[in-house]
């Protein structure tokens, strides 16, 4: 591998890794929702393939049929942090086949495309059709939405999220994502029953509920009413649900939730995650993800030894389980 190689850090160590068998050149990849790379593309020109700031290429989250999403304001600034309320706004399955899918098939990076359904039989259509395109190296199941009532109950519930995994993994021959909302009860719970359900990765966290209110009326400022709060404000949350999750499953982890930092990537990599995912980070810097990568790379212990990258180890060390998620000792 030359100097100049991609998948070489500051130092010429190797960073490659492999994610559930898919050969990735490092480790970090963007938070669905948080990079738009088509209008990034647009922006920067071939500039943006040639240092594309990712390993891997999450998509935004489609659904079957097209969405306009929530209605504005969709954003407020919290101190340290970013409510959203979106609402999931895409062109629906065919028009991200058509149109979407082949200008992301031109990132010089693996694809993982996220998808949500409002119903079993949309999501089995969803990740079927998905399922097809040889584009597309990986799938991961939002079903941790706070803005979409649906998402929020499947993932939510251990025995909700098994049923709908149990069937879209007889229907996929890529490796399963299910990516874990972090207002559940017990998201240690929910981890491992997608893992006996067949999933061979969970990625985590989504955002957290939040609310904001209009600093006049005192009416809720987002258009959709609550939103979804991410970015350093809620990374201890987040690095204590990756530990809890990664107690209780023996399939990879991917850690994210206000990761702005080398630093941060490797604590979440300490408490269990095999690659990260920078999120709202983007917003300020959309070279982040390059940059956090190069600063991860700099680090000489990153990483405890602890994380996976392959998935459904046959022996599941599940030394914490859902109790992992208990409350701190006072
Ligand atoms: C504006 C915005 C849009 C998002 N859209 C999605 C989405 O479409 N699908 C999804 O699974 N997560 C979505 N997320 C959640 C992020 O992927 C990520 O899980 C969360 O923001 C935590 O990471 P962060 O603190 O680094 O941003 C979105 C987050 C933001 C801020």
């Amino acid at each position: 591998m030359s100097p100049e190689s991609p998948a070489l850090g500051p130092r010429g160590a190797d960073r490659s890794v492999a994610l559930c068998g898919v050969p990735l050149r490092g480790p970090v990849l963007n938070g669905s929702g948080t990079f738009d790379a088509i209008a990034a593309r647009r922006a920067f020109g071939d500039a943006l393939l040639e240092r594309f700031p990712f390993d891997l290429f999450v998509s935004k989250t489609i659904t079957l049929e097209p969405r306009e999403g929530n209605p504005p304001p969709r954003l407020w600034e919290t101190p340290a942090g970013l409510l959203n309320s979106i609402g999931l706004p895409n062109k629906g399955l065919e028009g991200f086949l058509a149109t979407d899918l082949p200008q992301l098939a031109e990132l010089p990076v693996p694809l993982c495309v996220s998808v949500m359904g409002f119903t079993r039989d949309e999501l089995a259509e969803l990740v079927e059709r998905v399922d097809a395109r040889d584009e597309v190296s990986l799938i991961e199941l939002n079903v941790s939405c706070p803005n979409v009532e649906t998402g929020l109950i499947m993932g939510a519930d251990p025995d909700e999220t098994a049923r709908a995994v149990e069937r879209l993994r007889r229907l996929c021959t890529k490796p399963l994502v299910v990516k874990l909302t972090p207002n559940a009860v017990a998201p240690g719970a929910v981890a491992a029953a997608a893992e006996g359900a067949g999933a061979d990765a969970v990625s985590l966290v989504n955002t957290l509920k939040g609310m904001a209110l209009h600093p006049r009326t005192r009416q809720p400022w987002l258009g959709g009413g609550s939103g979804g709060l991410s970015g350093p404000a809620i990374r201890a949350v987040a690095l204590e649900q990756v530990a809890a999750v990664a107690g209780s499953v023996s399939i990879p982890v991917i850690g994210m939730g206000g990761i702005a930092s080398g630093g941060d990537a490797a604590e979440f990599m300490a408490a269990g995650a095999a690659v990260i995912a920078v999120g709202t980070e983007s917003f300020r810097d959309p070279a982040a993800g390059r940059r956090i990568g190069d600063e991860l790379a700099g680090l000489a212990d990153h990483g405890s030894g602890k994380h996976r990258t392959e998935g459904r180890a046959p022996a599941p060390d599940r030394g914490q389980g859902s109790g992992a998620h208990a409350d701190p000792p006072s």
